[in-house]
């Protein structure tokens, strides 16, 4: 299986994925690094990494139609398979969301479908999650579709929210099982463990 991974960030999820294949565990190639940011951390880890990176931003395009023709031609150039969003903080234009159905994923720093949304990112969501006063937070690995954070949910997973908690300190423990949760979600892909029914998404344990 061939993933493109799109970051805006330092790209930790990114190089998450990429151990995970390094180590044998996740039995897929990433062939593309697209990020909208010139300097965003992913393209450095990508350039360590020997992945080939291109930079596409919606101001480099006049129409939403024609940065979504860019996106799909680059995508198979390098003979995409899946798209991984690892921290892309931007819109997946409508177009490349049809001709990738069921073929996006999107990891999350919260239990959705709470805590999620238009404006729901970053520190905002740990911020969310402790003025509302809920004891669980956690990661949601999800199908993308056309609207923010609202695709059927692949995998997820709980930290505590305790009380000495502040959005750094719980950023870091969502953090931590992102890593874990989001290679875990790509191995069912690449080996064809996923099944949706009804709209939801079940993980088979084996083949
Ligand atoms: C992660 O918390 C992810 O859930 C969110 O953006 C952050 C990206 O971090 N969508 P990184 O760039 O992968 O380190």
């Amino acid at each position: 299986m061939n993933i493109g991974v799109f970051a805006s960030g330092r790209g930790s999820n990114f190089q998450a994925i990429l151990n995970a294949i390094q180590r044998g565990i996740l039995p897929a190639r990433v062939t593309l690094l697209l990020s909208n940011r010139f300097d965003a951390g992913a393209l450095e880890v990508a350039r360590s990494n020997g992945i080939p990176t291109i930079h596409i931003s919606q101001k480099q395009f006049s129409d939403e139609a024609s940065l979504a023709a860019r996106m799909l031609e680059v995508l198979k150039e390098h003979d995409v398979h899946l798209i991984a969003l690892a921290g892309y903080l931007k819109k997946i234009p409508t177009a490349v969301v049809r001709a990738y159905r069921n073929r996006i994923l999107n990891i999350h720093p919260a239990l959705l479908p709470s805590f999620g949304g238009p404006g729901m990112y970053g520190h905002h969501v740990h911020e969310a999650v402790l003025a509302s006063g809920v004891k669980l937070s956690g990661a949601t690995v999800h199908i993308v579709d056309e609207e923010y954070d609202r695709g059927p949910i692949v995998i997820q997973r709980t930290v505590p929210v305790d009380e000495h908690d502040t959005p750094e300190t719980l950023a870091a423990k969502v953090l931590k099982i992102e890593h874990e949760i989001y290679p875990q979600a790509l191995k069912a892909f690449a080996e064809n463990r996923v099944l949706m029914k009804e709209g939801s998404v079940w993980i088979h344990s084996h083949n």
